[in-house]
């Protein structure tokens, strides 16, 4: 029985405390354990969670601060943790094949550093048993980063499960601003899922344990997609809010579900979506959205002014590419009039990067299309299937490059380590929606698109991807070697 919407009270995930503040870095520890939640009102349903919650503990950050997180694997099958956004030395990055072994897992010996999965052909592939520490310098502009697992393989079920959390890093520019905070910020973490028997979480995946056998049925092979949307995890929940501005941190947690969302009063007016940032950080000035297209694993940092509401009246935030169900996100219900001592200044930021077509060395072209792998239905970047083995894409640190991506159906294309700029799309110039600085982009269907970075922070190993998750567990993950 799904509840009516509206009715359940958003939750905001707790912030972590750290165990340790050693040498000026913040030490945190995670378990990653099985637990059971009451989402759908009335049911218990089994969860994958980092600390027992879904999604996991928000975690504060400030710029330059480097932290420390200890994941511990209590989890049935390995896992790795990657942070989305994070500009990450290698080693911390949450390479698919880096993996925390549970317990009891074949193919491990004994000792700490382990190699040789069954299913693992990486030679540089490393294993470390129940626990890993993983390092963040968070030495980057200020923004509402993500982590979950990156398991090879298994991606997408993980983070169905639950293996989702929020890491929002600050700086005392950004404070200076006087954009909305303390209540009035709330981060929303937007998911679909769909729902069985006894609340149990509905996957088609092939082997539902996801030990062995990678992939999904048949019907399902362009993305999972759930008739259940959950904000923060509860189902179309509804927020009290005083008449006044919200800073709302919106990120696209789901697996292959795009939304376009609107702010609309029950009378029918769409209210300004003030967009003040992007994946990566503020904008140089904000931008006004009437509607807002996020694809999976896109943030936007948005401010909504609810004195334009009457005290009593509701906004509900809506999907324009939903039907029925799938339309409704969630609503804010304006229960109050209130002082509000919160701007939106007309410069965000000095420091967003602008890097000229002539700055770069090289263009390089990718193609994300459907095609075969291992005799079956595949996800390919160029024509080609994930391949730890393989080096896709060596890259010099410090340089500029263009990256011309051409796309069949949608795909929202994600580089690690480094933020880019939109250049354009389809030869146009990029969208409103395009502004500032970006680390995952939405390709529409037959769309190409070119973007523009300079690779630098570190050298190593890093990947790039389509973040459909279903997508990258077929197949479309390729690697980046900078050096
Ligand atoms: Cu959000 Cu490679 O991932
Ligand atoms: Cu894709």
């Amino acid at each position: 029985p799904l509840p009516p919407p509206f009715q359940v009270p958003l939750p905001v995930p707790s912030v972590l405390k750290p165990v340790g503040t050693a040498g000026g870095i913040d030490r945190y520890e995670i378990t990653q354990r099985e637990t059971t939640a009451e989402i759908l009102p009335g049911t218990r349903t089994p969860l994958w969670t980092y600390d027992g919650t879904f999604p996991g503990p928000t975690i504060e950050s400030r710029r330059g601060r480097p932290v420390t997180v200890r994941h511990r694997n209590e989890l049935p099958v390995p896992t790795v943790v990657h942070l989305h956004g994070g500009r990450t030395p290698a080693a911390s990055d949450g390479y698919p094949t880096d993996l925390v072994l549970p317990k009891a897992w074949p193919g491990g010996a004994h000792g700490m550093h382990m190699s040789g999965m069954p299913s693992m052909h990486d030679p540089r592939a490393a294993e470390t048993r129940l626990v890993r520490d993983y390092t963040f310098p968070l030495d980057q502009r200020p923004t509402l980063l993500w982590y979950h697992d990156h398991r090879m393989d298994f991606t997408a079920p993980a983070i169905w499960r639950g293996l989702a959390g929020l890491h929002i890093v600050r700086d005392d520019a950004e404070d200076a601003l006087g954009l909305p905070a303390g209540d009035r910020e709330l981060p929303l973490m937007i998911t679909d899922r769909a729902f069985g028997a006894g609340g149990r979480l509905r996957y088609p995946a092939l082997d539902p344990s996801l030990r062995e056998r990678p992939g999904v049925q048949e019907p399902y092979l362009a993305g999972v997609l759930g008739d259940v949307i959950l904000v923060n995890g509860a189902p179309w929940p509804v927020h009290e809010v005083d008449a006044a501005r919200y800073r709302l941190r919106v990120l696209n947690a789901s697996n292959a579900r795009h939304y376009d969302l609107e702010a609309v009063t029950d009378d029918g007016r769409r209210l300004d979506l003030v967009q003040v940032g992007a994946d990566q950080g503020l904008l140089a000035a904000p931008v006004v959205h009437r509607s807002l297209p996020i694809a999976p694993a896109e943030r936007y940092d948005l401010v909504i002014d609810f004195a334009r509401v009457p005290v009593g009246g509701r906004v509900r935030v809506v999907n324009r590419l939903g039907s029925g169900r799938t339309r409704d996100v969630m609503a804010f219900r304006v229960a109050r009039k209130a002082r509000d001592g919160s701007r939106v200044p007309r410069v965000l930021s000095s420091d967003v990067p602008v890097w000229r077509r002539s700055e770069a060395v090289r263009v390089r072209d990718f193609s994300f299309r459907a095609g075969r792998m291992d005799g079956g239905h595949g996800w390919l970047i160029g024509g080609r299937a994930f391949d730890p083995a393989r080096t896709d894409v060596t890259v010099r640190l410090g340089d500029v490059e263009v990256w011309r991506l051409v796309a069949d159906v949608h795909h929202p294309v994600h580089l690690h380590l480094v933020g880019f700029r939109v250049l354009s799309r389809d030869g146009g110039p990029p969208l409103p929606h395009d502004a500032g600085l970006k680390d995952t982009v939405s390709l529409r269907p037959g769309e190409a698109v070119e973007i523009i970075t300079r690779f630098d922070g570190y050298r190593g190993r890093y990947l790039f991807h389509c973040h459909n998750a279903e997508h990258e567990d077929m197949g479309m993950m390729a690697n980046l070697e900078v050096v």
